[in-house]
């Protein structure tokens, strides 16, 4: 091990993506489904965390999207993101944005309004009791069609002050970044700040990773490792500082590994590359854990991780005063 569990704790940690549906642990699985009068086909949280035998990304989405059905109301939502902030105050977290997919939840009959609701209060009550400042990213899930991406984002209109971007996720297999441009252009013209998902090893990732960047005009991509097959692609990102947010441990449950070696050589050449946890309850590792794994597997040194984690804040959508206070604990472990 090259860097201390008290360095790694330690650090000031800035997350750009957790799915925050992702962090519904068996746990509170369990407790939701109580309180809602659902019988889950589950005896125990063994066995829920025995189920989970992803090898690709359909394969996680499946498990994903069944674990929802306990997701209801405004509490259910409220709970949900406040254990997570808990879990990860622990962490030395002090930045989140959170990516919600609000059509897994509109189209099970959930109004929009429930799930952004218990989102914000739980994200003022992280604020006020554990120092926690988040975002709302709105995901899109690229599954569905065009048309009710954009009804979501109308949808999304009123409460416009409370979500800082939108963003694209579920199974990129035949879902183009470019299905999707009319609905990213008129989330832009709205305001929004705006990302995608180019995962890991899709078929045709480079052009993917092309149409985001040419055809989208997104500001950042959601794992996007695969850019190292594109030399002009790999100059473009640097020349325009634009930063990736790459996830090992769940890189290791839908590829052939965590990509520890292509996320390094990123590094390396001055990409601004993000660690990050995805879906931590399914892959079962936090910011902190994807952190270690990756230094312990790329033989990271400390001025590797505060270098991950000063990309972080630089790519990230925070105000320009929780900015420079993050770069401030920072500079303080140099
Ligand atoms: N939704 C939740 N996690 C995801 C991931 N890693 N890729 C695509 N869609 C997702
Ligand atoms: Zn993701």
């Amino acid at each position: 091990m090259t860097v201390t569990a008290e360095f790694l704790t330690a650090l000031p940690k800035c997350e750009l993506h957790l799915h925050i549906e992702g962090t519904l642990e068996p746990e509170l699985r369990f407790q939701l489904a109580a309180r809602n009068g659902i019988q889950l086909e589950y005896a125990s949280t063994e066995e829920v965390r025995a189920s989970y035998q992803f090898d690709d990304l359909s394969s996680f989405l499946a498990s994903y999207y069944a674990g929802m059905e306990v997701l209801r109301t405004e509490p259910d939502f409220f709970d949900l993101a406040r254990t997570y902030f808990e879990r990860v105050a622990a962490q030395n977290l002090t930045y989140v944005e959170l990516f919600f997919d609000p059509q897994a939840h509109t189209a099970r009959g959930v109004p929009f309004d429930v799930v952004i609701r218990g989102l914000r209060r739980a994200q003022q009550d992280a604020q006020n009791r554990l120092g926690i400042r988040s975002a709302l990213i709105m995901c899109f899930l690229r599954d569905f069609q065009a048309e009710f991406a954009m009804a979501t984002l109308l949808e999304s209109l009123p409460y416009r002050e409370w979500i800082t971007g939108v963003g694209l996720d579920s199974d990129e297999r035949g879902n183009p970044p470019s299905k999707f441009a009319a609905v990213f252009a008129r989330a832009r013209a709205e305001g929004y700040r705006l990302t995608m998902h180019c995962d890991v090893d899709q078929e045709n990732s480079i052009e993917h990773i092309r149409q985001v960047l040419h055809e989208i005009g997104v500001e950042r991509i959601d794992h996007g490792t695969n850019v190292l097959e594109d030399e002009t692609l790999v100059a473009e990102l640097i020349e325009r500082g634009i930063g990736l947010t790459s996830c090992p441990i769940s890189n290791r449950w839908v590829s052939d590994g965590t990509k520890a070696t292509e996320i390094t050589e990123l590094l390396r050449r001055g990409v601004k590359i993000t660690v990050n946890s995805d879906d931590p309850a399914y892959f079962g590792g936090y910011v902190q854990e994807n952190l270690q794994v990756l230094a312990e597997e790329a033989q990271l040194t400390e001025q590797d991780l505060i270098t991950l984690q000063r990309n972080a804040i630089d790519i990230s959508w925070a105000p320009p005063q929780v900015k420079d206070d993050f770069r401030a604990k920072l500079d303080t472990l140099r």
